[in-house]
């Protein structure tokens, strides 16, 4: 698995496995812990789920997977904002780590900014890391001017935000902005949750002439920048695979301009959209 440089030195996988709507239902807990099982034994190595995700349950399948194999897994979650006060994310990071299973966490995110300043939450992520709870941190849902007014020399190693063909506004400023100070951008429903995305003619036509699936040819198409990873989610055990293949897909120079003409890059600045 290619991997990209984070500003502290270490590598993180280009590809990972989403977790989002894991856990929410106990008759699919043993399904969901063989998918993800399933990516690890395949190389898909980091995994992202959040405090949030059903309640902690997305963590509890995560934590179930990674059971005996943690040393292999770049590990990934988020703190609430509404726990993201600085006694707050010291809370929530132990409760993450409990129900991960484990005691530390590679990339500890704040999952979109609320009513604390984002400089105390920084603080915490950095006694997190001093304490070894966590070993690196960064931010989700940051908008250009939320990068640029985060406090000078702070070490924010990624910036997770939605990115896919239909949703590239990111590309006007903030994929430049990222790139510039060498922070990654982990692109978050890169299929577009499997709607127009998947369903769209021109990304069709592009996975035919590659004897690839739409799904690959999505996010082979979020990873065409070097700095940026993507964590397609899938509960399915064959879609693994399947999604893994977009890793060893190029797209060439006339795939990625039919698909401009299919879903054109943006031309002027639009706030961060999220979902
Ligand atoms: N930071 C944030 O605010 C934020 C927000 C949203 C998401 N995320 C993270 O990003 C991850 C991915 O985003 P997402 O879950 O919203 O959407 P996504 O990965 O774009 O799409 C997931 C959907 O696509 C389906 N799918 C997966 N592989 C497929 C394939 N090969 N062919 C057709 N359909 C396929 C899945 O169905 P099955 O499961 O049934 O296979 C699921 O319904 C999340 O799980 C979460 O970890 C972060």
């Amino acid at each position: 698995m290619r991997s990209t440089q984070l500003p502290d030195g270490r590598a993180m996988p280009v590809m990972g496995l989403g977790t989002w709507k894991m856990g929410e239902n106990r008759d699919r807990t043993t399904e969901e812990v063989r998918v993800v099982q399933r990516a690890l034994d395949l190389g898909i190595t980091m995994l992202d789920t959040a405090e949030i995700y059903a309640n902690g349950g997305s963590e509890r399948v995560v934590g179930e997977a990674i059971r005996g194999r943690r040393d292999r897994v770049f590990l990934v979650t988020k703190v609430a904002p509404s726990n993201a006060s600085r006694r707050g994310t010291i809370r929530a990071c132990e409760g993450s780590l409990s129900r991960l299973g484990t005691d530390v966490i590679d990339l500890y995110l704040l999952h979109w900014i609320g009513g604390t300043p984002v400089a105390e939450t920084i603080e915490a992520f950095e006694t997190l890391k001093s304490e070894g709870k966590i070993r690196a941190w960064g931010v989700s849902n940051f908008d250009t001017d939320d990068m640029e007014a985060m406090p000078e020399g702070a070490m924010c190693c990624a910036n997770q935000v939605l990115y896919n063909a239909q949703t590239r506004g990111i590309e006007f400023s903030l994929l430049p902005w990222c790139e510039a100070h060498g922070i990654p951008i982990m692109a978050y429903t890169p299929l577009g949750q499997s709607g127009r995305v998947l369903k769209n003619d021109t990304i069709a036509a592009v996975a035919r002439r590659h004897g690839a699936t739409p799904a690959q040819v999505a996010l082979a198409w979020t990873i065409r920048h070097p700095g940026v990873v993507t964590i397609p989610k899938t509960a399915t055990l064959a879609r693994v695979e399947e999604n893994l293949g977009a890793a060893a897909l190029s797209l060439t120079d006339d795939d990625l301009r039919e698909i401009d003409k299919a879903f054109p890059p943006p031309r002027t600045k639009r706030g961060l959209e999220m979902i």
